[in-house]
């Protein structure tokens, strides 16, 4: 199964009674295995977690921290940008040349590298010397 087959697979997964904005993510890791992740909304808004996030901890479970790959699908015009929070969270296991693919369930697509998503990341580095 392909991550694009995955991500719209576990996208029907998605708890969304708020936006009712389902938002699926696979990614494969350095090891090769798949891990998956869906948006799961709560009434209490913040609280509700994206669905990037629900495969890197997915992944970071199962005892892995290395993206090699990932791809992020939804009903949108244009294929769906992570939010900035999850391009920080997708920084934090994944070099600056990994892939990203944002898909629309239109069958558009667009590929990013991680430093293309989140330019000037805040990295370990800048604390050096706290
Ligand atoms: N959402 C994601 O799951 N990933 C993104 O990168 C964009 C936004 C979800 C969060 C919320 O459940 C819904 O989409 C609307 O913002």
């Amino acid at each position: 199964m392909t991550l694009l087959e995955a991500a719209t697979r576990v996208r029907e997964n998605a708890y969304v009674p708020y936006s009712r904005f389902k938002v699926g993510a696979a990614l494969r890791s350095a090891s090769g295995q798949v891990y998956i992740g869906c948006n799961v909304e709560n009434v209490a808004y913040p609280e509700g977690t994206c669905a990037e996030a629900g495969a890197i901890a997915a992944m970071v479970a199962a005892g892995e921290t290395q993206i090699a790959e990932m791809t992020v699908v939804a009903d949108s015009p244009s294929p769906v940008p992570p939010c900035g929070g999850c391009r920080q969270k997708i920084a934090e296991f994944a070099g600056p040349d990994v892939m990203v693919t944002l898909a629309a369930l239109n069958g558009t697509t667009q590929v990013m590298r991680v430093a293309d998503l989140l330019p000037g990341a805040f990295t370990a580095d800048h604390m050096d010397g706290a």
